[in-house]
């Protein structure tokens, strides 16, 4: 049966990769990606899916906080709204919050509303395990309490709480999906792992925030968009799923790694200040979406690391031009003039 999805913030990282395993899976599939375009936001991300599925995708540039714009994606009733639109970097959540609460508040209750109004049959909202805050030791669950710690996850917290809200005052079928750290291609170099790859590339140093002992999990973007797959035919409606690896890697050791596998010393690396409210470690749960769909990563980090840094070292036209103003330089001048006030 044919499908009509609309992907939001489609442009970014994991949202361009979703739209590619979509199509590719499912021939009977028609796609519309609404995207801003924000500094994000890349249609090089797109050019081959533009290309080989033009009769199956659409993009449309628009904006999830206006009305407008989603009601314009939204002319045709679609079956499910998969909404990866956001702000995502905390470091520009911790200096400039206000476009997170727009666009991770605002933006997704206009979609939640959209779908009350009839004009989805379905919206998954793409969240992520730092609603949870940190954890010391163990693992969150699907239950655990909301603790967001940085301005983006407390709007990617009060997004999701609109979920629930929206599922238990008027039962519309939203799902919710918290993941822990993506990786892979075509990610904008300002997140950890392709900032150290192109920074090496460029025989920069890799600034290391704080002492490197915080801890983060990680999953390959292939892995990713089966496990969301799964969850967005078959998961339970006004449920949450975590999607996560066990894969736990402290920050330093995955700098390690970097330079091991670039054969590089480990004189490029520069301990900096650490950032503002910086959670020590994450460990998400997904018993729960293992145990219901029999998913589990094929990916080892080892090996997804390397795949990426070839990926990066073969596409200088991609990364270059996307790091022309140095937002490092930037971010620490900013966090010192906090320190002031
Ligand atoms: P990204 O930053 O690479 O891309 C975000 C996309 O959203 C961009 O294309 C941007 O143009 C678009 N966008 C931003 N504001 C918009 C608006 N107002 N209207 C329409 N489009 C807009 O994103 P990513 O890192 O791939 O993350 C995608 C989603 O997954 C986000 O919701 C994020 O919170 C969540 N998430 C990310 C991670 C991670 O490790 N990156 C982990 C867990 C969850
Ligand atoms: O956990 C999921 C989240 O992962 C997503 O919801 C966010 O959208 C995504 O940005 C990511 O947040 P993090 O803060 O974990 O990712 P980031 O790549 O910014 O940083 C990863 C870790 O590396 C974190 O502990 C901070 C540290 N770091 C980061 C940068 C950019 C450094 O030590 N140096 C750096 O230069």
């Amino acid at each position: 049966m044919e499908k009509k999805l609309l992907i939001t913030g489609g442009a970014g990282f994991m949202g361009s990769h979703f739209i590619r395993y979509i199509l590719e899976k499912y021939e009977n599939y028609q796609i519309t990606n609404l995207d801003k375009l924000t500094y994000a936001g890349n249609l090089d991300n797109l050019a081959d899916i533009e290309k080989n599925f033009s009769n199956r995708y659409q993009f449309i540039k628009g904006d999830i906080t206006q009305e407008g714009d989603v009601n314009k994606a939204l002319k045709q009733e679609v079956d499910i709204i998969v909404n990866f639109a956001a702000e995502t970097h905390v470091d520009r959540s911790i200096l400039e919050p206000k476009s997170f609460l727009l666009t991770d508040i605002v933006g997704t209750y206009n979609l939640l509303e959209a779908v009350r109004l009839g004009k989805a049959n379905k919206i998954i909202q793409i969240s992520t395990d730092e609603v949870f805050g940190q954890i010391k030791q163990g693992e969150f669950f699907e239950d655990s309490p909301f603790l967001p710690n940085s301005p983006y996850s407390a709007a990617k917290a009060s997004a999701d709480l609109f979920c629930r809200a929206y599922w238990k005052t008027y039962q519309i079928p939203v799902i919710v999906v918290h993941s822990c750290n993506y990786y892979g291609t075509h990610q904008y170099p300002e997140k950890l792992i392709p900032l150290f790859i192109t920074n090496l590339l460029e025989e920069k140093d890799i600034p290391i925030y704080g002492d490197g002992e915080q801890v983060r999990e990680w999953i390959f973007t292939e892995d990713y968009c089966q496990a969301l797959d799964l969850i967005m035919h078959y998961g339970k409606i006004g449920e949450s799923y975590n999607i996560g690896t066990g894969q736990r890697k402290k920050n330093k050791e995955v700098a390690e790694l970097i330079l091991k596998f670039m054969n590089k010393d480990k004189s490029y690396i520069k301990y900096v200040k650490d950032r503002p409210g910086h959670d020590f470690r994450y460990a998400i749960n997904s018993d729960k979406l293992r145990k219901q769909f029999n998913w589990k990563p094929q990916v080892e980090f080892e090996q997804g690391l390397a795949k990426t840094i070839v990926w990066y070292e073969n596409n200088e036209d991609w990364w270059k031009k996307l790091k022309n103003g140095d937002y490092l330089e930037y971010y620490k001048k900013q966090y010192n003039a906090l320190d002031k006030n």
